[in-house]
């Protein structure tokens, strides 16, 4: 009998999905370009469940029942194109192949639209939770036509994660809509990295222990701030170094690195107009940290304060940067959820902002208590304008708010950089101000390069003679 689904790449991520897919009942067909890594799956995992192995591509796709499910897992870009042609002439029509890799959203659109002209489906899917997720239940974000999903979906659903009893994968949307939604997943997975590394750096500067502020954040977890980041930031303070001896963290070197899916976030938050300040600033923040010769000239160079928090109650502050914590991951979410939305009317996507939230709760990197209460307020107002804005937020935001711009400004004085702490901050602020510093823009803009300007009292766009008698011309 052929099998269920087929999965392509045998790296870690390939292979323990067709695990997960093996472990909850269908017939898993494999492949993989080198054979040798199929074989070492079979050796090690062949008895979990009923797996096909081939050799070729071609007795691999024919071991498929059609119409056939193909989960693409190889490296992004060239090689997803590659197996791609080469998965093509093999199909019969309405055969679906999935990319569950972390393509760029508008390659998933463009390979849509190539697939889908020769008569197949294309399903671009971000998958989230690592290589443990792979195996027990991912979060999965689908996008491609509802047909692919009808074939694709219940598999999907079945080996995801699940909260409450709820599978954590939907359809997010035609094409591309499933990619940009994981592509939002990660810049939220950025800002929320970041802004703990500025609550720890704040926990040191107030004299704790790598230990204590491992305790700090498992007691956090505790909370309202449970979330799987919290948790394993938790175990990598801990973590001692098995070659020294040495706090782990204190022997990895202090540069962060990425694979752009961040970098893509924030290049689309431009793009569309939306100001995912606190992405934008986890992105700037990992940039900076890697910047090697700056960071040695400004060591030398750069005077300022020594990073040392001086507090009166320190068990006060902590707690201080526990709400501002709170706050700052509940901006960059809004933010995210804002681009979600921005993308899902710009490339005709319709995405619904709750289904997102929903498949978010469990499975994926950025899981967290936060997602449950994002999810009840899309759902009971989709028409929400910012999610920090929200009935059951903002009351909290305003009860906060002291608690957080103490930290920032205890952070800006001691010279401890929390570039996503304060940015999340001027955003809120910035939202709440009756006028920010836009009319004087606006006023620089007229005068330097008639670039004309709006008026409170009247519609249209106008024009001052700077140069002349300073009279106004209506433009429009
Ligand atoms: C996930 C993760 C994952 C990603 C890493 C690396 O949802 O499981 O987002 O897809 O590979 O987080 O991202 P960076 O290398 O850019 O940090």
């Amino acid at each position: 009998t052929k099998a269920n689904i087929g999965v392509v790449g045998m790296a870690v991520m390939g292979s323990n999905l067709a695990r997960n897919l093996a472990h909850h009942g269908y017939r898993v067909a494999v492949f993989n370009r080198t054979y040798a890594k199929t074989q070492t799956l079979i050796a090690e995992h062949g008895d979990e469940g009923e797996f096909i192995a081939s050799e070729h591509i071609e007795d691999f796709v024919a071991s498929i029942a059609e119409p056939r499910a193909i989960i693409c897992m190889v490296k992004a870009g060239g090689p997803t194109d590659a197996t791609i042609e080469e998965l093509l002439p093999l199909l019969s029509p309405g055969d679906v192949i999935m990319d569950g890799g972390n393509a760029f959203f508008r390659d998933t659109i463009r390979r849509e639209k190539y697939v889908s002209g020769k008569g197949f489906h294309f399903v671009g899917a971000g998958i989230s939770g690592g290589e443990v997720g792979a195996l027990t239940g991912p979060s999965i974000m689908p996008g491609g036509t509802p047909e692919s999903y009808r074939i694709l979906g219940p598999m999907l659903e079945t080996i995801s994660a699940h909260y409450e009893g709820e599978p954590c994968c939907a359809w997010m949307g035609p094409d591309g809509a499933g990619h940009f939604v994981k592509m939002i997943h990660n810049g939220i997975e950025y800002s929320d990295m970041q802004v703990i590394g500025e609550a720890y750096e704040l926990l040191k500067a107030v004299g704790l222990s790598n230990q204590e502020c491992a305790q700090t954040f498992a007691s956090w977890n505790e909370g309202e701030l449970s979330s799987y980041l919290v948790e394993i930031a938790a175990e990598v303070l801990r973590q001692k170094d098995p070659r020294t001896g040495k706090d782990f963290i204190d022997i990895v070197a202090d540069r962060a690195q990425m694979k752009g899916t961040g970098t893509w976030t924030v290049q689309t938050a431009l793009e569309l107009g939306v100001a995912t300040t606190g992405i934008g600033e986890a992105v700037f923040a990992r940039a900076e940290s890697s910047l090697d010769e700056l960071r040695a000239a400004g060591r030398t160079a750069l005077k300022g304060p020594d990073r040392t928090v001086s507090v009166n109650d320190r068990d006060a502050f902590i707690e201080n940067i526990r709400k501002a914590l709170w706050c700052s991951k509940v901006v960059s979410y809004s933010q995210g959820f804002d681009e979600i939305r921005a993308g899902g009317a710009e490339f005709g996507w319709d995405i619904d902002v709750a289904e997102a939230a929903k498949i978010w709760r469990a499975g994926c990197i950025i899981r967290a208590e936060l997602l449950e209460q994002i999810r009840q307020e899309y759902s009971t107002d989709p028409k929400l304008v910012s999610f920090m804005a929200a009935p059951s937020i903002a009351p909290k935001m305003a009860e906060y708010q002291d608690a957080w711009r103490s930290v920032v400004a205890a952070a800006v004085t001691a010279g401890v950089p929390a570039p996503v702490f304060s940015a999340t901050l001027a955003y809120y602020d910035a939202a709440r101000a009756p006028r920010v510093n836009a009319a004087l823009t606006q006023g620089l803009r007229d005068l330097f390069g008639s670039h004309t300007y709006e008026r409170i009292d009247d519609h249209g766009h106008f024009h001052l003679e700077w140069s002349g008698d300073r009279s106004e011309t209506r433009i429009d």
